[in-house]
């Protein structure tokens, strides 16, 4: 018998069963604003954010907003996308101290999980980051507040942080729910400088999220919630936010469902897509959201025999959805829907066209496959021929 509790996943992994999320989510128009009270009390505020994001002109009233209202105000201001061991381990160096009572994290993924790492790197004896990335778990943190800029990662709810580690070139990630923020914002207003491809391939990544832990081994009552409602959302508001890039509502929703995919990896966890997309984020430095969109739908029908029940369930929630097809039509359904959205949104969906030969395909396979942490999520057994078949596909030249 598998026992839940509100928090719990099932799993083995004690670490992921305690996962909780109570942070404060405030979110709305223009509620930037209203975070004064969260700085009360606070000297010394380390805020991390990068060029792109400092530019928007409501991030620049919050950093004055911050000023004006503590003491000190260190800021690391150019995080780099998709940001490495290396970069994280320079952004400390540079740190004049690490006595801080308040970190703020604004920007996309790169930014949010670097901020969570300098939350648990920045008190007293803290693990180093190498002992971090050695496996030891971070006992405490200062107070953070994450504020999403791409909807996206979900990176404000989930307990990782994703580090590239170019010498192995792919990804790893640290996770301990001690790096759960304390407060998250959701301001829509944020998220409207995206430049299309961006929110695009945000989007999907967070889509990959949501129906990753939908159909997981780890899926459970609580990850199954957080991605019907995330799915409902994402599916609704998606293509209007790049149809509409001012739709406030729209980008709203799709702030949400971001968070709601970051809530179902925190209940759950992601498996096919992002296993095999670490190494193409690793070798080939594809950002995440892109990897993930060249990977989604031949990774989804892989695993659709095994999920067909799941499947359906979310092919129902696609707008104008045929719903008096059986589960089985269904299931065909969302992955031929997938593969359609991938294309109205302009975003690759073949290693070729990116310049990428079928000369790396044995590492890809054996890189994939070392995500263990991930495969054992697939809803089905997967070989080391079942994971070649599917990066074959995205050479389609070779395929004829
Ligand atoms: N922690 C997690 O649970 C988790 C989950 C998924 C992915 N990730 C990691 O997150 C990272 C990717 O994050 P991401 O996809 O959000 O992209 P990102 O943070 O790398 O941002 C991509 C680019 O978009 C720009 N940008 C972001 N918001 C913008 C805005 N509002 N206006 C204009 N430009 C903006 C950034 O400056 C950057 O150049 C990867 O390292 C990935 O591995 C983490
Ligand atoms: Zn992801």
């Amino acid at each position: 018998m598998t026992k839940y509790n509100h928090c719990g996943t099932g799993r083995r992994d004690e670490e992921r069963k305690k996962v909780n999320i109570n942070s404060t989510v405030i979110a709305g128009f223009q509620t930037l604003n209203d975070i004064g009270y969260l700085l009360k009390g606070k000297q010394r505020v380390l805020l991390v954010t990068d060029k792109n994001i400092a530019a928007i002109p409501a991030v620049q009233a919050l950093i004055d907003q911050v000023r004006d209202r503590v003491s000190s105000l260190h800021i690391v201001g150019s995080v780099p996308p998709e940001p490495s061991q290396h970069d994280v381990a320079a952004i400390l160096a540079a740190l004049e101290s690490r006595d801080v009572d308040l970190v703020i994290g604004v920007g996309g993924g790169s930014v949010l999980d670097v901020a969570k790492l300098l939350s648990v790197l920045c008190v007293e004896d803290a693990p180093g980051l190498d002992a971090l990335l050695a496996g030891e778990k971070p006992q405490r943190r200062t107070t953070s507040l994450l504020i999403p800029t791409t909807a996206g990662t979900g990176s404000e709810a989930t307990p990782n942080a994703i580090l590239a580690i170019p010498e192995k070139e792919t990804k790893v990630g640290i996770i301990s729910p001690v790096m759960l923020p304390d407060y998250v914002v959701l301001a829509p207003e944020l998220t409207t400088s995206m430049p299309a491809h961006i929110a695009s391939s945000t989007g999907i990544d967070a889509l990959c999220h949501l129906i990753e832990c939908f159909t997981a081994t780890v899926a459970n009552p609580v990850s199954d919630n957080y991605a019907l409602i995330g799915l409902k959302k994402l599916f609704t508001s998606l293509e209007t936010t790049i149809a509409e890039p001012e739709n406030l509502a729209a980008r709203l929703d799709m702030l949400w469902a971001s968070y709601y995919g970051g809530a179902a990896i925190a209940h759950a966890g992601t498996h096919l897509v992002h296993a095999m997309s670490y190494p193409l984020g690793g070798k080939y430095h594809l950002p995440h959201g892109v990897a993930n969109a060249i990977l989604l739908a031949p990774c989804m029908r892989f695993v659709r025999p095994a999920a067909v029940s799941k499947f359906a369930m979310a092919w129902d929630l696609v707008p104008g959805a045929d719903t008096s097809l059986t589960d089985e039509e269904k299931s065909h359904a969302l992955v031929d829907y997938f593969s359609a959205l991938v294309q109205r949104l302009k975003l690759p969906a073949s290693l070729e066209e990116l310049g990428i030969g079928a000369d790396h395909l044995p590492y890809l396979v054996e890189a994939a496959l070392d995500v263990q942490r991930l495969m054992k999520n697939v809803p089905t057994a997967v070989s080391a021929s079942n994971v070649r078949n599917v990066y074959l596909t995205l050479f389609p030249a070779l395929n004829h």
